[in-house]
C-alpha cells in the first residue's frame, strides 16, 4: 500500500494518538545522577564549565540524594575529590577516602539510601598524575601500567563495597580488571555486590569539562593508552565480551550521542543491562546553547535521552537527571 491509502500523517494527528504509538519512554527511574563529592562541610561549589553542576561536601550531597530520591531517580554514581592526592592514588582505596565517607552518610539518610549507589571505581580523581593507573618510565617516556594496578583497583571496589556501595563501576580501562574486582569483593565477603563495567569508553574531548569537575586532568600524555579510539566499533564488542565473560553484570557505555551506533550494536549482541552515560561534555555543549537561547531547554534534554534510550541503552547516567526528572513530572 502506499500514498493515498496509506497517511503516515493518520497516527501523528492528536497528541493522544501520538501517546498510544510511541515507541520509546524515558522515565525518572531510568536516570543515574553524577555527584562529585569534595572534603569540608556546606561546601557547594559550581563547576565553572558545567553550570548547574556542583563539588558537594558530604553534607551537601546528602541534602541533594534526598531530593534526587525524591524526584524517583534511579541512583546516584559519585566520585570523589580528594584532600591529597599521591602516586599511588591511596585516597580511592581509603576507608576513611571521601566516596567512602559519602557512602556511609548516604546510607543514613532513610531517603537517600533508596537510591541505587554507584561507586566510579578509578584512580584518575585521586593520583597527582592524574592517569588512571600506576605510571613508570620507560625508556619511551612513561607507561600506565596495567597489572600492578589491577590490585589497587579491586581494593577500592572491595573498600566502596564495605562503606555501602550498592554497585562498583570500574572506569579505568585497565585489561583484566573486572576479572580482578570479581574475585577481591568474593573473598572479602561481597559476592552479591553488582560490577558495573565501563566495557565501553572511548578517548574522548568529551571528558573536557568532568575533568574540571573532578579535577583529573592528567599531567602529562593523554589517555589514549588505555581509553578506545573513537573509530572503532567492533573493538568496543570486543571489550563488552571480555568485560562479560570476566564477570561483569551490567556494562556502562560512553560517551552516548556520539557513539549511539555502538549502544545499538551492543544491543543486538549482548542481553545483560546496558547503560550509557551522557558526558559531561554533551552536558556542557547543551548548556551552553540554552545560555545562549539557541536551543528550547526543556525539549532538547528530553529528546537527547530519548536518543539515548532508543539506541538501546536501558539507564542513562547523566548530568540533566533531576531536571529531566522535574519535566517527566
Ligand atoms: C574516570 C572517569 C572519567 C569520566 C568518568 N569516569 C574521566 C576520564 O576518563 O577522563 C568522564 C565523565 C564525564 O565526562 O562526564 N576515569
Amino acid at each position: 500500500m502506499s500514498f493515498p491509502e496509506t497517511r503516515m500523517r493518520r497516527l501523528r494527528r492528536t497528541e493522544s494518538l501520538r501517546a498510544l504509538v510511541r515507541e520509546t519512554a524515558v522515565t525518572p527511574g531510568d536516570l543515574i545522577y553524577p555527584l562529585f563529592l569534595c572534603p569540608g562541610e556546606g561546601v557547594r561549589r559550581e563547576v565553572g564549565s558545567m553550570p548547574g553542576v556542583f563539588n558537594l561536601s558530604v553534607d551537601e550531597a546528602v541534602r541533594e540524594a534526598e531530593e534526587a530520591a525524591r524526584l524517583g531517580l534511579g541512583g546516584l554514581l559519585l566520585f570523589g575529590l580528594p584532600e591529597n592526592k599521591d602516586e599511588q592514588g591511596s585516597g580511592a582505596y581509603d576507608d576513611n577516602g571521601i566516596v567512602q565517607q559519602g557512602l556511609r552518610a548516604l546510607k543514613a539518610s532513610p531517603a537517600a539510601k533508596k537510591l541505587v549507589l554507584i561507586a566510579d571505581v578509578c584512580l584518575c580523581e585521586y593520583t597527582s598524575h592524574g592517569h588512571c593507573g600506576m605510571v613508570v618510565e620507560t625508556i619511551d617516556g612513561f607507561e600506565v601500567e596495567n597489572d600492578s594496578t589491577l590490585d589497587l583497583l579491586a581494593q577500592t571496589a572491595v573498600s566502596q563495597a564495605r562503606a555501602g556501595a550498592d554497585v562498583v563501576a570500574p572506569s579505568d580501562m585497565m585489561d583484566g580488571r573486572v576479572a580482578a574486582i570479581r574475585r577481591l569483593l568474593d573473598d572479602e565477603g561481597f559476592p552479591q555486590t553488582p560490577i558495573l563495567s565501563y566495557a565501553s569508553k572511548f578517548a574522548s574531548a568529551f571528558y573536557g569539562p568532568f575533568r574540571e569537575a573532578a579535577a583529573s586532568a592528567p599531567l602529562f600524555g593523554d589517555r589514549k593508552t588505555y581509553q578506545m579510539d573513537g573509530a572503532n566499533l567492533r573493538e568496543a564488542l570486543c571489550e563488552i565480551e571480555l568485560d562479560l565473560e570476566e564477570g561483569a553484570d551490567m556494562i556502562l557505555m560512553k560517551p552516548a550521542m556520539p557513539y549511539l551506533d555502538v549502544i545499538r550494536a551492543a544491543r543486538e549482541r549482548v542481553d545483560v543491562p546496558i547503560g550509557a552515560y551522557q558526558v559531561s561534555g554533551e552536558y556542557s555543549m547543551l548548556q551552553a546553547a540554552f545560555q545562549k537561547g539557541w536551543l528550547d531547554h526543556d525539549r532538547a534534554i528530553l529528546e537527547s535521552l530519548l536518543s539515548i534510550r532508543r539506541a538501546g541503552a536501558d539507564f542513562i547516567v547523566t548530568y540533566f537527571a533531576k531536571e529531566a526528572a522535574k519535566l517527566l513530572a
